[in-house]
Parts: structure tokens; C-alpha cells; sequence
């Protein structure tokens, strides 16, 4: 009888080894499929690095025949600009106040740009005339591209404060 039991208790410690063997190998495996995953993700991660997408710098906006007097919101949300048509020219204005960034808005029926912000005003050409912007508003680059459309070039600004909107390539001679 005592034999017997010895058995039964050597037969119950197989079972447990059996059974910690698989819990091992199965341990095991997920030791090995984590680690491939993370190898694959990594080389994955490699050749597909992630990439910031700004938006452009440089846009078309139309051609200048689009455009007629005044001041035109077309682009406003789409690139944060208006583009102003006047008698002999177009330029392009940023809509972004010079106070402290915020963006105005134009008010046809008064005839400038007004910052919801702290109040500042801007004539339709922006140049600052009431409250805390220290300056007028900025001017991008404008060019013809070749098809004859108006081209934004961002990274070249001009500032009304430094005597620069009548350089070459503040505006376009229409
Ligand atoms: S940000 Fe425009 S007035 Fe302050």
C-alpha cells in the first residue's frame, strides 16, 4: 500500500514536470515571438521612417485674372494668406497679426483687417493703425510660374516697416 502511494506521487511529480516543461517552452515561444516582433518592427520602422508633413512653402494661387480690386479670402484657411489685388499689382498678405499671432479678419464693410485678439487694425494694403501690433502685417514672395498662375514663395518676406514691399518680388505688376 505504501508502494502504491509512492507511486501515485511520483506519478503526480511527472505530470507537474511535464507540465513546467511546457509552461517553459511556452515561455519559451513568446520570448522568441515577442523578440521577433519587436525585430521586424524595427526594420519596419527603418525603411518607413515617420515624416512630419508641413505644408508647403511654395503654392499656386490662381492666375491673376481670378483676382479682382481689393481683397480676397480665397486662401485664407487654406494657407493662412489674403491676396490683395490693386489697380497695378497683386501681393500676397499673411494673415497672421503682428501683436501676437493670432489671425485677423477682414471686415469688408470697414475696410480692414481687424484681430479678434487685442484689437489691432490693419488697412487692406497692412499697414498696423490701431491698437498693440507693433507692425505692419507681412508679405510673401509672389512670382509667375510658367503656366501663368501666381506662385507663393513663403520662405522670402518682406516688411512694410523696413521699406521692402516695393522690392522685386513683393508684388506682381498687373
Ligand atoms: S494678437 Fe492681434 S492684437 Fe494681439
Amino acid at each position: 500500500m505504501a508502494c502504491q502511494t509512492t507511486s501515485d506521487e511520483n506519478i503526480a511529480t511527472d505530470a507537474e514536470v511535464v507540465n513546467r516543461r511546457r509552461v517553459l517552452s511556452l515561455l519559451g515561444w513568446g520570448f522568441i515571438g515577442v523578440f521577433l516582433t519587436v525585430v521586424v518592427g524595427s526594420a519596419i520602422r527603418f525603411f518607413f521612417p515617420r515624416i512630419i508633413y508641413e505644408p508647403p512653402t511654395k503654392y499656386k494661387v490662381g492666375y491673376p485674372l481670378e483676382y479682382t480690386l481689393g481683397v480676397s479670402e480665397r486662401f485664407k484657411k487654406q494657407f493662412r494668406v489674403w491676396i490683395v489685388r490693386e489697380v497695378d499689382r497683386i501681393y500676397v498678405v499673411q494673415a497672421k497679426c503682428t501683436h501676437l499671432g493670432c489671425t485677423p479678419n477682414w471686415l469688408s464693410t470697414e475696410g480692414k483687417f481687424k484681430c479678434p485678439c487685442h484689437g489691432s487694425g490693419f488697412t487692406p494694403d497692412g499697414v498696423n493703425i490701431e491698437g498693440p501690433a507693433p507692425r505692419p502685417l507681412e508679405r510673401f514672395k509672389v512670382a509667375l510660374a510658367e503656366d501663368g498662375q501666381i506662385m507663393v514663395d513663403e520662405s522670402v518676406r518682406f516688411r512694410g516697416e523696413r521699406d521692402e514691399w516695393q522690392k522685386p518680388g513683393a508684388f506682381l505688376s498687373v
